[in-house]
């Protein structure tokens, strides 16, 4: 069955370009993306494994390890590191799984058949600090991610999970944040010190806590 928001991350123990992974073991305390690629040594995947890398420390900053997977074998991934490090410009400075028989990509669905069936789709999995699925996105092969969506994805991530806020269409990090409808106004005023701007009694701002 298919993952779903809240489920636990399934572990597996795998070969990667950076040494043998146990996935929890290696995720720690930290938050990870888990996410997959159709196949080595394609277009749209070098470039976002080159973007990728050169977003790392971001990622790092947040405390978020990153791992990419695909069905190819480990050889095909090193030799085709080198072309992605020669053509983006970067060295790509992260775990890429080898997952020939598929295991990985079958605990996590990424292999759907009426897309296709041999090859892994693009899933895209943030894990959270307790293993637990927070976001999953599932992209076709023919278009490649927003790595920066998926940092603004985590930074809502991280904000929410430590205060009682939720945030709006297209926020960013900086932007006001709504106040949780379970919070009551008087409470509120005594979470939220910053102020609160109510515009429907559902529908109440307040500057982002934690800046
Ligand atoms: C690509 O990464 O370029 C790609 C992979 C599989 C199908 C189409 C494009």
């Amino acid at each position: 069955m298919a993952l779903r928001l809240g489920d636990l991350a399934p572990d597996f123990t795998a070969p990667t370009t950076e040494g043998p992974i146990t996935f929890h073991q290696w995720l720690g305390d930290s938050w990870g993306v888990l996410f997959s690629h159709p196949a080595d040594y394609t277009p749209v995947c070098t470039t976002e494994l080159g973007t990728l890398a050169k977003l790392k420390g971001e990622f790092t900053q947040r405390n978020v390890k990153v791992a990419a997977i695909s069905v190819d074998p480990l050889e095909a991934h090193h030799g085709w590191c080198q072309d992605i490090n020669e053509t983006q410009g970067c060295t790509v400075n992260f775990p890429i799984i080898a997952d020939p028989d598929r295991t990985v990509a079958s605990l996590y669905d990424m292999i759907h058949p009426n897309a296709d069936d041999k090859f892994t789709v693009r899933s895209v999995f943030i894990i959270g600090p307790d293993k637990k699925i927070k976001l999953s996105i599932t992209y076709p092969a023919s278009t490649g991610r927003n790595f920066v969506e998926l940092l603004r994805v985590l930074d809502s991530l991280q904000l929410t999970a430590k205060f009682r806020v939720a945030t709006p269409a297209d926020w960013k990090d900086g932007d006001d944040c709504i106040i949780t409808p379970a919070v009551k106004d008087a409470e509120a005023a005594t979470l939220f010190p910053k102020g609160m701007r109510t515009v429907k009694p559902y529908l109440r701002y307040t500057p982002q806590p934690n800046r």
